[in-house]
């Protein structure tokens, strides 16, 4: 089984202010799947976002992040994503805007974007559970191709 993590990005999250239903949502979507290694709730912090990608791209298949793509001043999950990616991988972001648009205008509102850091597939799905439930079933299929080949279990397509 690939290895995961989950980061919900939140201010009111971190402080105990709001319940994390969008990493309960992706937990529950991918745990058959995946084996969860880590599961944490970071505020809008940038410093704090790129030292955990950093540490768990050492162990992780894949980190999926939920909330900070929006306008926001303080959203900045999509700037600290790319800020220690080697790759973009533009499909899948503009794959699950196209069909997030599709559902809801304000999807466009949403700067989500998926990367590659070493050999961990790093994603940022949008904050509202909406978002995430529609984002994730869409992309759960293509995962496990995309990790076959991201590590090198697979090279033939
Ligand atoms: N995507 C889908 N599929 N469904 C939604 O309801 N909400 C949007 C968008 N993406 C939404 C969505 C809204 S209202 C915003 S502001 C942006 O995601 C950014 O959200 P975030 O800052 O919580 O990540």
């Amino acid at each position: 089984m690939y290895k995961a993590g989950i980061i919900t990005l939140s201010d009111s999250g971190y402080q105990g202010l709001r319940e994390d239903e969008s990493g309960r949502i992706i937990k529950h979507l991918i745990q058959d799947q995946f084996e969860i290694v880590g599961q944490k709730i970071l505020p809008d912090e940038a410093v704090k976002l790129k030292a955990l990608l950093i540490e768990w791209c050492l162990t992780c298949d894949l980190i999926l992040t939920t909330g900070g793509t929006g306008l926001g001043v303080r959203d900045i999950t999509p700037e600290a994503t790319l800020s220690v990616a080697e790759k973009e991988i533009p499909g899948i972001s503009e794959g699950m805007r196209m069909l997030s648009i599709q559902k809801t205008p304000f999807a466009m509102l949403s700067r989500g974007v998926a990367v590659q850091r070493e050999r961990t597939l790093i994603i940022n799905l949008p904050g509202s559970p909406k978002g995430v439930t529609e984002n994730l079933t869409y992309l759960l299929p293509i995962l496990p191709h995309a990790l076959d080949i991201l590590t090198d279990r697979k090279t033939e397509h």
